[in-house]
């Protein structure tokens, strides 16, 4: 059985022993065969991996989306209650300066809030109330108003939605519902 080191074992393409080999070749020795077989394998190791990584990754998601949801969050006064009538819109950012967020009071007065960026590539949806729906412009995707879930366009999962309690008179932001259906 040969060696990786074991010169007179190689193979070579034109079948002469390396001692016959031109000089370029003698310097630099490759066996072809084990350099392809090399490469399979590598390639199935590759394989191997990637796949593993993606069952991994579909296990977390399912793992996460078992767990309760975090009360770590801040409370966040977003607006005066009455300062906002039907139709009215306010824009804030929660839980994080990073995270844009959106509050809506619906016709039949009840608020609504949800994280501003679609659920497709990210953009800023545009609330429509008028329209009861949110418009995504990049791609023209629409959610509806009053649950924040997809209903037209690239879109396939809701809005994360945020939780928000009215109290002395004023509306507050207390946590987010992430929803994949
Ligand atoms: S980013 Fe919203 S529809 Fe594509």
């Amino acid at each position: 059985m040969s060696t990786p080191h074991d010169e007179s074992a190689r193979t070579y393409p034109d079948g002469r022993p390396l001692a016959e080999q031109p000089q370029w070749r003698q310097d630099f020795p490759t066996d072809v065969p084990e350099d392809q077989g090399l490469a399979r394998r590598e390639f199935t190791k590759f394989l191997v991996l990637t796949s593993g990584a993606f069952v991994a990754g579909q296990c977390w998601i399912a793992a996460m989306s078992t767990l309760p949801e975090s009360d770590d969050y801040p409370e966040l006064r977003i607006a005066d209650d009455d300062a906002v009538p039907p139709g009215g819109v306010v824009e804030f950012r929660y839980p994080n300066d990073h995270e844009p967020c959106v509050l809506v009071r619906l016709p039949d007065h009840r608020l609504v809030a949800y994280f501003q960026k679609c659920t497709h590539l990210a953009c800023a949806v545009v609330p429509q109330p008028e329209h009861g729906q949110l418009k995504c412009p990049c791609h023209n995707g629409y959610f509806e108003l009053a649950e924040g879930r997809p209903i037209a366009g690239p879109p396939r999962r809701p809005l994360p939605r945020v939780k928000l309690v009215v109290r002395d008179g004023g509306i507050f932001a207390q946590g987010v519902e992430y929803r994949t259906v």
